[in-house]
């Protein structure tokens, strides 16, 4: 096992697309616990797309990451050395620890994973906060019935792949729309999903509307923009916009310009934004709800890996750019 602690700090904030410029690479000394903390070496990095939001200082639900800090992000890794009872040497644990090879968090921060149960990364993945996000905006926000259409964006994503599998679950005709015939293949063969609209492929209206014959019911949209505008054109009376995310927006210099607003009010769609955070008293029902799912085979999914901490910030830009299929992790070990 190294001793070398290496982390990748915000070296500026970027305006429009992030670049590899913005962050900085250095070796840090070995950080090691007080009472009540835990070192963990960090097997796994997750990287999302709200990290964009948190290199910018604009306001926002929580705090940005200040110039010359570790970059925040969510770690899956191994207990090395504890002060806190609750933990062991050896045990697999979920991190707040951020960019970084090592990292000392408070026992009272780590959750513990049974990787006999999953891989450690799926607890950043299908079974962790993206798995979770879906859970909640679907059920608690969409209140999706049998026979209802709905469609997702970014669907072979983390967020979106897991939507759509248990909407199909809730006996819903599912419909995706993602970036590339690949990506479209995959989320209709692999994931089960009714149909899947390619984006980029120059037809998205029509396409969808063919797609949804019956108008749609519950829009999961994690993107935003020109995509929410279509789908709002297309949507039923007394339906559902779950506003996940908007990842089209994120590196934008101006916000998009929307046109379909009249939709909302002439089909009294329920229109609500949701931030995962909100249901973080009730996690466990979501994992568990996901992982009964996992274990009978009826949730897939799929891992897009950078390998190594220095290949950290090419892999976010990869994410914004949406080049990944399917979650996106860091291997560090
Ligand atoms: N509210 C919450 O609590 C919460 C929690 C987690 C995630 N989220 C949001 O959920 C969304 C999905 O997150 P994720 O982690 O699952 O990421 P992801 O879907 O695995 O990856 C992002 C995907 O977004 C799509 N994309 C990127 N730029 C786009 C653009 N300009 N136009 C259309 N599509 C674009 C790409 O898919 P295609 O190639 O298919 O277009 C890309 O693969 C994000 O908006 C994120 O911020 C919100």
């Amino acid at each position: 096992m190294s001793n070398n602690n290496r982390q990748v700090l915000l070296a500026s904030r970027p305006q429009g697309w992030v670049t590899e410029d913005n962050f900085r690479i250095v070796d840090a000394p070995m950080p090691a616990p007080d009472a009540g903390e835990v070192l963990v070496r960090n097997e796994w990095l997750s990287l999302d797309p709200y990290m964009r939001g948190r290199m910018s200082d604009a306001k926002s639900y929580v705090q940005p990451v200040q110039i010359g800090e570790v970059m925040v992000g969510q770690t899956a890794g191994e207990v090395v050395a504890s002060r806190d009872p609750a933990f062991r040497r050896g045990d697999k644990v979920l991190a707040p620890l951020g960019w970084q090879l090592f990292g000392v968090a408070k026992g009272r921060d780590l959750t513990a994973i049974d990787v006999a149960r999953a891989p450690a990364s799926y607890y950043l993945g299908v079974l962790g906060m993206p798995g979770i996000t879906a859970w909640f905006g679907l059920h608690e926000i969409g209140r999706p019935k049998p026979g209802e259409t709905l469609v997702v964006s970014a669907a072979s994503g983390a967020v979106g792949s897991v939507v759509g599998q248990l909407a199909r679950i809730a006996g819903c005709r599912t419909v995706g729309i993602a970036g590339g015939g690949t990506k479209c293949d995959y989320v209709v063969k692999e994931l089960g999903f009714d149909a899947c609209v390619d984006h980029k492929a120059g037809n998205l209206a029509q396409d969808l509307r063919e797609a949804c014959t019956k108008g749609v019911d519950i829009d999961f949209e994690n993107v935003g923009g020109a995509v929410l505008d279509t789908v709002l054109a297309i949507m039923n009376r007394s339906s559902r916009v779950i506003v996940c995310g908007l990842i089209s927006d994120y590196n934008a210099t101006e916000p998009y310009a929307y046109k379909r607003l009249r939709s909302v009010l002439v089909n009294r769609i329920h229109m609500q934004g949701m931030i995962v955070f909100d249901w973080k008293d009730r996690y466990g029902e979501a994992v568990a709800g996901l992982s009964k799912h996992l274990a009978q085979g009826k949730l897939k999914s799929r891992e897009s890996i950078v390998e190594g901490l220095d290949n950290a910030p090419r892999g976010l830009i990869a994410l914004l750019k949406g080049e990944n299929f399917g979650k996106q992790l860091v291997r560090l070990v």
